[in-house]
């Protein structure tokens, strides 16, 4: 049987990529996404002229419209991507993270709590609300550490991590005291097709193509646990149809890898799958520049409950999921063209012209690069 499902943030990277496999499941999608400048109509492309997709430009914190966007469509679930995601500019400037990922938050559950008191019991019992969050709210651990468990207590060192852990706490809340069904899940890094070019992965692969420098943060060795997107989107459609109300579930690839693995990964794909003209390999564009403040320097899942409890694990491998990235990008150069406006030109200068100060002390001479825009 069908679904019927709003999707806030669905026209961003994992929201679209959800979105896109939801149709293809036939599902249909009320998708309410406020398109900042991580929100890209083009993710949906393949849906236009759909009409079980149905497309409302707006603001999660927007009540009026939450409220008239659950009465007309009456979804049995709501899956809310909305946030801003991006930790450097979290530190740059984060009054969008508090306004979008805690107080729009919080006005999404209040409607969706009294959306969901006035449902018929058989539909109040079916109902879900999905929170998509990260395990960047567990904090950082240390070599020797133990993974992240659902019962890892909270240490966020971020103003993103912050605003996420502030949303999750918001919505186990509204299980514990007003009884809605929510489930929270945290997941680790993503990689994949359509995701914006400020993150490590789309960074690399598009400064990498164009000959420009691969910005790298302090020494490189901070670690990442890195999930192919397909994987994420499978594992909320498992929470989805089968997790239970009020608990989270941990999501991960069980792929730590240091951030220069993953650069030098690319690198030597790119070599093989774009050769460059020059005689020289792409790692020669690597550069290290100043450290983010407060760098979180490990992150590692333990998905063992959504392995044991709900039969979930990723499909995809390290290698193949970061082909058929590479392959993405590659070939989809209008997508690369159309997500190059003048805001990400702003954004590139300043994070990294910034950056460029401190570059030498900490590149090795042969490879300090000067950094540039991405144009
Ligand atoms: P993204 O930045 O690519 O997309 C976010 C989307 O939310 C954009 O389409 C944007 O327009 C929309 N949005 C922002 N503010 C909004 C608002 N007020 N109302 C409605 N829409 C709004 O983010 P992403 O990487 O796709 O992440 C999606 C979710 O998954 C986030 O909640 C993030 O915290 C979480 N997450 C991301 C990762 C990752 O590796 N990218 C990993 C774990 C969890
Ligand atoms: O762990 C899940 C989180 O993963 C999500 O909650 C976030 O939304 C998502 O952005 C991501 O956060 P990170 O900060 O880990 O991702 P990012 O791609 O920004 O950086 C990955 C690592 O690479 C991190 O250690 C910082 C480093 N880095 C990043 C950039 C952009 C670099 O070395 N150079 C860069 O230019």
């Amino acid at each position: 049987m069908s679904a019927n499902i709003l999707v806030t943030g669905g026209a961003g990277f994992i929201g679209s990529n959800f979105v896109l496999g939801e149709r293809s499941r036939k599902n249909r999608i009320v998708n309410l996404d406020l398109l900042t400048y991580a929100g890209n109509l083009l993710n949906l492309s393949d849906l236009s002229g759909d009409p079980d997709h149905i497309f409302v430009q707006g603001d999660i914190g927007d009540r009026a419209l939450v409220r008239k966007l659950l009465s007309d469509y009456q979804p049995e679930a709501v899956v809310n991507f909305a946030a801003e995601s991006h930790v450097d500019r979290s530190i740059d400037s984060p009054e969008s993270f508090i306004q979008t990922n805690i107080v729009g938050a919080f006005h999404l559950l209040e409607e969706a709590l009294s959306f969901w008191k006035g449902l018929a019991a058989d539909r109040r019992a079916r109902f879900r609300f999905l929170h998509v969050s990260t395990d960047e709210v567990y904090g950082s651990l240390g070599p020797e550490d133990p993974a992240f468990t659902e019962k890892t207590p909270y240490a966020p060192n971020s103003p993103y991590s912050a605003s996420k852990a502030a949303s999750d706490h918001l919505v186990r809340a509204y299980y514990h005291t007003f009884g809605l069904p929510t489930m929270i899940t945290n997941c680790s890094n993503n990689y994949g097709p359509r995701q914006f070019p400020e993150k490590l992965t789309p960074l690399t692969v598009l400064n990498a193509i164009e000959g420009h420098p691969l910005p790298v943060y302090g020494d490189g060795q901070n670690i990442r646990d890195w999930l192919f997107v397909d994987d994420h989107c499978e594992a909320l459609r498992v929470v989805l149809a089968k997790g239970e109300a009020g608990k989270t579930y941990n999501i991960g690839g069980s792929c730590e890898k240091t951030n220069i693995e993953i650069v030098n990964t690319l690198c030597s794909l790119l070599d093989e799958m774009a050769p460059r003209s020059v005689c020289a390999p792409y790692s020669s564009l690597i550069t290290f520049v100043k450290d983010r403040p407060g760098h979180d320097r490990r992150y590692a899942v333990d998905c063992s409950r959504i392995e044991r409890e709900l039969g979930w694990r990723p499909g995809e491998t390290f290698e193949s999921g970061m082909r058929k990235t590479i392959r993405w990008y590659l070939d989809n150069t209008h997508w690369v063209q159309s997500v190059k406006s003048g805001a990400y030109r702003d954004w590139i200068a300043r994070q990294y012209g910034a950056a460029e100060e401190n570059s030498a002390a900490l590149a090795p001479q042969s490879i300090v690069g000067k950094l540039q825009s991405a144009t």
